[in-house]
C-alpha cells in the first residue's frame, strides 16, 4: 500500500550549484551519499513529510548522465512510499505494468526500491520504497 510522497528526485549537474536554490528556500541539505554502483552522489533535503533529493552524477555511463544528456536537468522521478514493495510489485504485475528491475533490491538508507516504467505511468518514472523502520531514509 502507498502511504504517500518519499521523494521527487532531481537531476542536477552539480548539487554544489543546485542546492543553492533550494537553500534559499529555506531547506537544508541534511545528507550527501554516493551511491558508487549507480555512479551518482545524492543530496537530501527534508521538506514536510517528504524530501527533495538532488541527483548529481560521478560517471558518464550512469543514468542520470544519461539523463541529463538528452534531457537536461529537471524531475527525473517521483518516489511513492511503500509499506510493502512485494506487494506493491506483484499488484502492479498482476495488472499489467512493466517494472524497471526483476524484483525489489536495496537502495539507500537500508530501503528496498523498485521502479515503474514511465510508459506504464504517464510519462513519469516512478520509485516505489520500502523503509526498514517505516520511515524515511536519513
Ligand atoms: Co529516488
Amino acid at each position: 500500500m502507498i502511504a504517500g510522497v518519499d521523494h521527487i528526485g532531481i537531476a542536477v549537474h552539480s548539487i554544489e550549484e543546485a542546492r543553492r536554490f533550494w537553500e534559499d528556500l529555506g531547506l537544508e541539505v541534511a545528507a550527501i551519499e554516493e551511491v558508487a554502483e549507480e555512479g551518482v552522489r545524492v543530496a537530501m533535503l527534508p521538506v514536510g513529510g517528504t524530501r527533495i533529493e538532488l541527483l548529481e552524477p560521478t560517471r558518464e555511463d550512469s543514468a542520470i548522465a544519461r539523463f541529463l544528456a538528452t534531457r537536461g536537468p529537471g524531475i527525473h522521478h517521483v518516489c511513492m512510499a511503500s509499506d510493502d514493495v512485494d506487494d506493491d510489485d506483484a499488484s502492479l504485475r498482476a495488472k499489467g505494468h512493466r517494472l524497471i528491475r526483476d524484483a525489489p533490491s536495496p537502495g539507500a538508507g537500508g530501503s528496498r526500491v523498485q521502479f515503474i516504467h514511465p510508459k506504464s505511468a504517464g510519462g513519469v518514472l516512478v520509485e516505489l520504497a520500502e523503509h526498514a523502520a517505516g520511515g524515511h531514509a536519513p
